[in-house]
């Protein structure tokens, strides 16, 4: 990783460079750490007082909004997490981009007519923190072989770092990847099953272990009917969930004391429960030694859910809808 180093340093400015996967992700973190380097270039454009405020333009607030060094986790990666210009330069930035490179690149950057490429998926344009990697490619063009060129335009320098500085506006907007289309929340509806099918499976697959009363009890205590199936099919707040665990734990030593209590965690090397006082004990483990019994009441359910088909699923949630 390291030996990528000499080669991003020389080359930073001739942006002539392709760089491998393992070297972006090294720049990736070095840009962040070495933002005093990388920015040793001429200061971006506008009033040249006190840092520009991180503006919050359109529709920001969800997604990776850049949030700067400590910000929450999840949020972007860190040469993404640049302060915008101050609203006054990302606005003629805008103009200047609308008249000089929105034919080619897109009126949302994601590539246009005139066949520029998409810069929201630019590595150099993702890179680039204010300017100092777009403004050389802006005057000098560039000409890959194969791909349109793009011609060297004649622009002021203080002019294309604002526009640079439209760019990651624009891009802060950007959802993490992965992230679910804009838009409202998919709403599903699952209350589809039949009650009263409902409510004979209940009478002889459930009846015998819980009572109509406690069903109710839950069904008003869970309105939402995807938490309300789910909780009945899991038999209950999952282990470390927000019910926690109700399950118990008993150890028996090699020299026969047993303890039992609640099961904190238990893997193949380590068994932890909760003594009397409250205090968390733990024992290791080695194969069969000490010995370890664990009783989980949602034991049954588990035994239960293969048993279930997606018909019984529904009419259950919906029997169990209607008790509320
Ligand atoms: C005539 C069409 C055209 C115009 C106008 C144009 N571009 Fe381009 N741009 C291209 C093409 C084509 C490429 C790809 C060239 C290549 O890689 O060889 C490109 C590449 C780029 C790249 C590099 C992307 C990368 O990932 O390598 C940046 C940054 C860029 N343009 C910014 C701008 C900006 C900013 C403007 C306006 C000031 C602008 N372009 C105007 C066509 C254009
Ligand atoms: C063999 C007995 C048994 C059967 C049969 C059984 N359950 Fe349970 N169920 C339990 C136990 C025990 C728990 C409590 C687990 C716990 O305390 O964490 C539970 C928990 C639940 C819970 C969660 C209770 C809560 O307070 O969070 C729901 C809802 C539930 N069962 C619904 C059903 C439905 C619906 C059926 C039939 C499809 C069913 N159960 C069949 C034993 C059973």
């Amino acid at each position: 990783m390291v030996g990528c180093a000499p080669i991003i340093t020389r080359e930073m400015n001739s942006m002539r460079f392709r760089i491998s996967a393992a070297c972006t992700l090294w720049l990736v973190a070095w840009t962040a750490a070495g933002r005093a380097q990388v920015t040793a270039q001429p200061p971006a454009a506008g009033p040249a007082t006190a840092p520009a405020p991180v503006a919050a333009p359109q529709g920001r607030g969800r997604g990776n909004a850049p949030q700067g060094p400590g910000g929450g986790a999840g949020r972007g990666f860190p040469a993404q997490q640049r302060q915008l210009a101050d609203q006054r330069t990302l606005e003629r930035g805008k103009t200047l981009y609308e008249i000089n490179c929105r034919s080619c690149h897109g009126p949302d950057l994601r590539g246009g007519e005139a066949g520029g490429p998409n810069l929201l998926r630019s590595q150099l344009a993702l890179t680039d923190l204010h300017g100092e990697l777009i403004v050389p490619v802006v005057k000098q063009g560039r000409q890959t072989p194969g791909m349109p060129a793009m011609p060297a335009l004649a622009l002021a320098e203080d002019d294309i770092v604002a526009i640079a500085e439209h760019i990651h506006a624009v891009q802060a907007t950007s959802r993490g990847q992965g992230a679910p289309p804009a838009g409202p929340p998919v709403v599903l509806n699952i209350v589809i099953g039949d009650p009263k099918a409902g409510q004979t499976y209940f009478n002889g697959k459930c009846a015998s272990c819980h009572s109509l009363q406690s069903m109710q009890g839950i069904a008003t205590r869970i309105p939402d009917p995807m938490t309300l199936q789910n909780t009945w099919v899991a038999g209950g707040a999952g282990r470390g969930g927000a019910g926690g665990s109700r399950a118990t734990v008993a150890v028996t030593l090699p020299n026969g004391q047993r303890i039992e209590g609640p099961l904190v965690r238990i893997d193949d090397f380590i068994v932890v429960l909760t003594t009397p006082d409250g205090t968390p004990r733990s024992f290791a483990r080695s194969g069969n030694v000490p010995k370890v019994e664990v009783k989980d009441p949602r034991d049954a359910h588990r035994a239960l859910l293969p048993t279930y088909t997606d018909k019984d699923m529904y009419d259950v949630t919906a029997f169990l809808v209607t008790l509320k």
